[in-house]
């Protein structure tokens, strides 16, 4: 087996480059501004924890907050399948212009819409 992470191949510097490109593309799509803050500093921050040890670094999201829990904590949103699509064109953007090199980027990519396609909870077709 390989041993190396994604997060080790990656690295901390462009993580945070990568979460913080994301956030400033979800700011400015129309699907997703309706269901977020509009200060992200706070949910970056998380954000940067829990991809950390989403993609194999240390544990910094359960060290603060607990077990993620993710699929009941975006359970207060409206996620719509229309939803989890332009959350990930967000993150798909956001990896191309972090200079994320295959094979890495869609390895990071699969996992992501994977576990995206499991955070959907409505299937209201008009949002
Ligand atoms: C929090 C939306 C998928 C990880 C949030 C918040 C929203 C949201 C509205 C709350 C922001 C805030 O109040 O600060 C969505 C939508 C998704 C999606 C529309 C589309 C499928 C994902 C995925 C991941 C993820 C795939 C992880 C790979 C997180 C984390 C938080 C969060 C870690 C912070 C949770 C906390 O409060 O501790 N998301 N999300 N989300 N999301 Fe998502």
């Amino acid at each position: 087996y390989n041993k190396t992470t994604p997060y080790e191949l990656l690295g901390e510097d462009r993580l945070i480059s990568l979460v913080d490109r994301f956030y400033k593309l979800v700011s400015e799509h129309p699907d997703l501004t309706p269901i977020f803050p509009d200060d992200f500093t706070e949910t970056a921050r998380k954000q940067k924890q829990f991809l950390t040890q989403f993609f194999g670094g240390p544990s910094l999201y359960t060290e603060e907050h607990g077990h993620p829990m993710l699929r009941a904590r975006h359970m207060p949103f409206e996620i719509t399948p229309a939803r989890a699509d332009s959350w990930l064109s967000c993150m798909a953007q956001a990896l191309v212009d972090t200079n994320i090199e295959e094979p890495l980027r869609n390895a990071m990519f699969e996992r992501l819409s994977y576990t995206a396609k499991h955070m959907i909870n409505s299937e209201n077709p008009d949002n």
